[in-house]
């Protein structure tokens, strides 16, 4: 059995429908949660049409995903060049849900209140322009498929990622993590979990140097994924630079917000202020963006660290069936964990009461 999920290739006299679709799912995304806001708050009941409407949502970066998944399939060593620049843009739409939050946060900022579909749609359009003018221009998309990095240099830069990757873990996106789990204990629990991790990383310390291996992550990342994205071709491998980009912009965005909204305007960015507490995520029109947001952050950085663990664990020597497995059931306990935190986030409590 295929484990690793390689696509057939797909052909690239299409390409011009292989862009349309990947701007016409992220032209859509808003609209799906402005749908589901309608349906649900009719009674606060999660209706067919507030179900489906929400799915619709997730279906956008799920798109993402099986298009550059499909576009990147390769024959021989790199994606096939027609296809390069479609599939990237395939996987920005993967980022789709922390791009939406970002610019709803820098709209807040610049005071500019309920035009967040019409400004999302003209960047979105600006891009595909600057896009078709782009390819229009290049005489060879051959160069833009070649990885033209330094494979020794690249390797080491791989390896220095996944050392500040592993102290990240440890120091903070662990911890953190459990204490959202510990969300579905309740308000309470969540709390007192927070405050002794805050000794820890609001420490005068180790907090600026957090928040510098955060974008050290994000610099390495893109350096890496330049080179990359132009050779991925199994799913894992797709699923793993995908991740890579959504958290690119959920780690900014994150950042943006908790230093910006909540820091210098003084609010206590705790439990209470990430699940919208008090009218919940699922009840306010521009809190519901923050559903996919958080829940795909999650599984992403469980899948981007599974596709990661994958590889270096064949490079030492595992068979290639089963490093795939591990990581299949890798990325399966990611999204239990997104679920589980997920449900916490919308008030489901161990104790049964909501
Ligand atoms: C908190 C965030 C992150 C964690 C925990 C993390 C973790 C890791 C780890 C452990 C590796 C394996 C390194 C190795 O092979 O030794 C890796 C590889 C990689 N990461 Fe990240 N990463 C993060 C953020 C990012 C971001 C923001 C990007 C941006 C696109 C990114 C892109 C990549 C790419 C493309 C590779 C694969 C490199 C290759 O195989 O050539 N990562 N990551």
């Amino acid at each position: 059995m295929n484990h690793a999920l390689v696509a057939t290739p797909l052909s690239s006299r299409g390409t011009a429908w292989h862009w349309l679709l990947p701007f016409a799912a992220a032209l859509v995304y808003p609209w799906t949660l402005a749908q589901f806001h309608l349906a649900y708050s009719d009674g606060h009941d999660m209706t067919a049409g507030a179900a489906l409407a929400l799915l619709g949502a997730y279906a956008v970066p799920a798109l993402g995903l099986w298009l550059a998944w499909r576009l990147g399939a390769q024959k021989g060593t790199g994606i096939a060049p027609a296809n390069l620049r479609a599939a990237r843009l395939a996987q920005l739409v993967i980022a789709t849900p922390p791009l939406y939050t970002l610019l709803g946060v820098l709209l807040y900022l610049m005071k500019i209140n309920d035009h967040d579909g019409a400004v999302w749609a003209g960047l979105w359009c600006t891009a595909a322009v600057g896009a078709a003018l782009l390819t229009l221009v290049s005489a060879d998309s051959e160069a833009l498929a070649r990885p033209a990095s330094n494979a020794r240099r690249h390797a080491v830069l791989r390896s220095v990622h996944g050392i500040s990757a592993l102290l990240l873990l440890a120091v903070f996106l662990g911890p953190h993590l459990f204490n959202h789990l510990a969300g579905i204990g309740g308000l309470d629990l969540h709390r007192s979990i927070m405050k002794t991790l805050r000794l820890l990383y609001r420490n005068g310390v180790l907090q600026p140097l957090i928040i510098a291996m955060f974008f050290f992550q994000i610099i390495s990342g893109l350096v890496l994924y330049r080179r990359k994205s132009a050779l991925t071709h199994d799913l894992l491998d797709v699923l793993q630079t995908g991740a890579g980009l959504y958290l690119s912009v959920f780690i900014a965005g994150h950042i943006n917000s908790v230093f910006t909204l909540g820091r210098y305007f003084g609010t206590d960015t705790d439990y209470a202020w990430a699940v919208g507490v008090p009218t919940s995520l699922l009840a306010d029109a521009w809190n519901i963006r923050l559903l996919p947001h958080y829940s795909l952050a999650v599984f992403f950085l469980v899948a981007h660290v599974m596709g990661a663990a994958r590889l270096i664990a064949k490079k030492h020597g595992m068979t290639a069936t089963l490093a795939n497995r591990l990581a299949w059931w890798g990325v399966a306990a990611g999204l239990l964990l997104s679920c589980l935190i997920t449900a916490g986030m919308l008030g489901a409590r161990l104790s049964g009461r909501f």
